[in-house]
């Protein structure tokens, strides 16, 4: 009762106040119809220089709730008078989870709109605050919320319009509970398949991962949900490749590298209207991303245009002075971040020390009054933008329905959009009709928490306890198998081989634990050897094996490789089970592609295929992988059957059209990737054999050819020439370019 009271109570306190009244004889800031850069200079006028500091730190909520530390719980009004009105904080995040007391949307409806009030009501300006969250797979901290799959799982749909859908859905969802700001998506790249992040990842590839980026972002920042939510772009920039493989170490690249693979994703979702930027934890070619005033300053706004708000990640600044050492202390941290481009810093513990820090930092004259007014006229700006000022509380009754089981369709197709069919000897797959038994088997068949992966309700993913409702693959093939199949599940390993003998098939679901960060580092990314075992030994048996991997990464096979069939299902969320059943019994035609590619033994990480050529022998010291970026294999055959260039010859900043025509040569309808790649003959630096430069997604019926338009602006030809030193800007080098769908191939040169 005591819980439904509360809903009551903050539901009629958000009835009453759901639209703040435009006022029409307030202060100029307070009038819709006042354009937002005169709201934002009224405003700031007002403001005092404690009052600006404050807009400029972010605090996790845990520090308002209970005991203002990590017990969680009901808010703290001490703690809200000090954060948001001593300090007058500016933004407030749900950090890894943070959830209210009891986890339903109606409750983080509750909280957040309790949050926003208390500021809205006791700041002196009546400023309302930000308020972020990871919703980076659904809006997946909220217990009964629809969870997408993972983003490496996105990744292999090649599917921007997905991407896009799932982000508007997302965004719709975190919007419900009163949420405006999601800290999504990771234009990051896959490129180690050690690190921890590789699953928050699209892809290793620049062009897939910021394709896919931009999608998302126009998902997010164009959801018609109960608020505007503004995207994050993360983790700027260079964050994706640590030296060893560990997650926050720092990363050393050459110039070229960094412009040329590292960055361009970022900057394909910077220029697709991201709202905010999220820096990157780790440090780059020994400088903090957090205190690189070439990353925040030079490239981000001089180059990229970038005019939103950055945002440093969990603690970045402290970790100047704490974990980097380039500070001798708090003031200093904040002013070497400040004056490098941050806007704001995700404290996210100490208020009153951020408000002392920065204002210690002014005094000494490392920090000016026009840098604070630059960042706070940003992040006003962004408030105004996103209408908090007129609309800062959602009507927390409503929060359930929008959000409990949303677009559970979408992602189920997502999920099944991303499957990877590797393997399937002897058409193993689709299972038939006539099947009259399947063994599952695998620990991993009826596990949700690990289908769904880190990132769920909490941090590391589901906590003990929590009962995270979604359909396993165990509870997918029984639903969508046959009358009359009967559906064993070997509960041991000893049991699967023994009920192996009489099936027709073997589905056996393999994987990792759900991680996040360093917790999901794995300096031997490869399938358990009691994992390993079990699929050898149903290998041995004789009879049809189909192996499901549910990981946020490819996983050495070792023993288990080769069975008739490999289905790669990443981390496919709460409609996984259903979304693997469908491709399993071939109610879909698998389409994904690999957007990463799958190593054949340990120790070659990182493995991408855009390896540079050297005059290094042996295989295993060129790319060598079990399955190629870009693998993938459908129910139906497919023909790439021509390439032709618009132009032969095209200027250096010419755009290359191309149209390829391809064919579904097979019996069954299905959606193809068609990807284009690029390859030099000579070049004046090192290229890969390969570039993925275009890609888009066609549905063929069976037997219908089609003709495809791609473009390959300029910037996508672009790398940076010169000497090992990479200073030069990026350009087109001139020459001859072989552009190549399937086996076809057109050349074209750049004069
Ligand atoms: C984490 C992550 C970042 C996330 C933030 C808030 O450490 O690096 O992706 O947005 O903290 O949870």
């Amino acid at each position: 009762m005591r819980r439904l009271a509360t809903l009551a109570t903050a539901a009629a306190c958000v009835a009453a106040v759901a639209t703040v009244p435009a006022r029409a004889d307030g202060p100029l800031y307070t009038r819709a119809g006042a354009s937002v850069e005169q709201r934002v200079n009224d405003l700031l006028k007002r403001m005092t220089l404690a009052e600006k500091i404050g807009q400029m730190d972010q605090i996790a909520v845990a520090r308002v709730q209970g005991d203002c530390e990590w017990s969680g719980g009901a808010l703290n009004q001490a703690c809200l008078k000090n954060v948001l009105v001593d300090n007058a904080a500016g933004s407030v995040l749900s950090g890894g989870g943070m959830g209210p007391a009891a986890n339903t949307p109606g409750d983080w409806a509750a909280m957040v709109n309790a949050v926003q009030k208390y500021a809205v009501d006791n700041s002196r300006l009546h400023i309302p605050v930000l308020y972020g969250v990871d919703a980076v797979h659904g809006h997946n901290n909220v217990l009964g919320a629809t969870v997408f799959p993972h983003q490496i799982g996105l990744g292999a749909t090649w599917d921007p319009a997905t991407v896009k859908a799932a982000g508007a859905s997302t965004a719709r969802s975190v919007a419900a509970t009163g949420i405006d700001w999601n800290f999504a998506p990771v234009a990051d790249l896959a490129r180690d398949q050690r690190w921890g992040r590789y699953y928050e990842t699209y892809a290793e590839d620049p062009l897939l991962a910021g394709t896919l980026a931009a999608a998302s972002v126009n998902g997010i920042e164009g959801a018609d949900g109960a608020k505007r939510v503004a995207a994050t772009v993360k983790h700027f920039g260079g964050y994706s490749e640590p030296s060893n493989g560990h997650d926050r170490v720092p990363a050393d690249v050459s110039l070229r590298y960094l412009q040329d693979t590292l960055l361009p994703s970022y900057k394909q979702a910077v220029q697709a209207g991201a709202d905010t930027v999220m820096v990157n934890s780790g440090a780059v070619n020994g400088v903090p991303a957090t205190s690189s005033k070439y990353l925040l300053t030079k490239v981000l706004r001089e180059q990229w245009g970038f005019k939103g708000v950055t945002v440093s990640d969990w603690e970045d600044v402290r970790a100047l002075q704490t974990r980097y050492r380039i500070a001798a202390d708090y003031p200093e941290a904040i002013a070497l971040a400040v004056n490098a481009g941050l806007d704001m810093a995700m404290e996210p513990y100490y208020a009153t020390a951020w408000s002392e820090g920065l204002k210690a930092a002014v005094d000494r004259g490392l920090v000016t009054v026009k840098r604070i007014d630059q960042s706070v006229s940003r992040i006003l700006a962004l408030k105004f933008r996103l209408g908090l000022f007129e609309h800062p509380y959602v009507d927390a009754s409503k929060a359930d329905a929008a959000v409990l089981g949303a677009d559970a369709a979408l992602a189920r197709k997502a999920a099944a959009e991303s499957q990877v069919l590797l393997r399937n000897e002897g058409n193993t797959l689709p299972i038939a009709a006539s099947a009259k038994k399947i063994v599952v088997a695998g620990s991993y068949a009826d596990d949700i928490n690990d289908q769904a992966g880190g990132w769920t309700i909490g941090w590391q993913g589901v906590p003990d306890g929590v009962a995270l409702p979604g359909t396993t693959v165990l509870a997918g093939i029984r639903e969508a198998a046959p009358a009359g199949t009967e559906v064993v599940r070997a509960k041991t390993d000893d049991e699967a081989v023994a009920q192996a003998a009489d099936a027709d098939v073997t589905v056996v679901v393999v994987g990792e634990k759900a991680a996040a960060e360093g917790s999901a580092d794995s300096p031997r990314p490869e399938l358990s050897a009691g994992q390993q075992a079990l699929v050898k030994a149903l290998k041995a048996t004789g009879k049809p094996v189909v192996t499901v991997v549910i990981a946020g990464r490819p996983l050495v096979l070792g023993d288990a490789a080769g069975t008739d069939a490999l289905l790669m299902s990443w981390l496919p969320g709460t409609e996984g089970g259903h979304a693997v059943a469908d491709v399993l019994f071939g109610k879909v035609n698998p389409s994904g592609r690999l957007p990463v590619s799958w190593p054949k033994d340990l120790g070659n990480e990182p493995l991408y295929y855009q390896q540079l050529p050297g005059t290094n022998g042996g295989p295993e010291s060129s790319y060598d992988a079990l399955y190629a970026f870009g693998a993938g294999l459908s129910y139906t055959t497919y023909g790439f059957d021509a390439i032709t260039a618009d132009k032969a010859t095209v200027g250096t900043g010419s755009t290359v059209g191309l149209r390829v025509t391809v064919s579904n040569t097979g019996t069954r309808d299905g959606d193809l990737v068609v990807p284009v790649y690029v390859s030099r003959p000579t070049s004046d630096v090192l290229a890969p054999d390969r570039k993925l430069v275009a890609f888009t997604r066609v549905a063929l019926k069976a037997g219908e050819t089609r003709t495809v338009r791609l473009r390959v602006p300029p910037g996508v030809l672009a790398v940076t020439p010169g000497d090992i030193d990479g200073s030069a800007k990026q350009a087109v080098e001139r020459g001859a370019y072989t552009f190549t769908a399937g086996q076809k191939s057109v050349a074209v040169t750049v004069r």
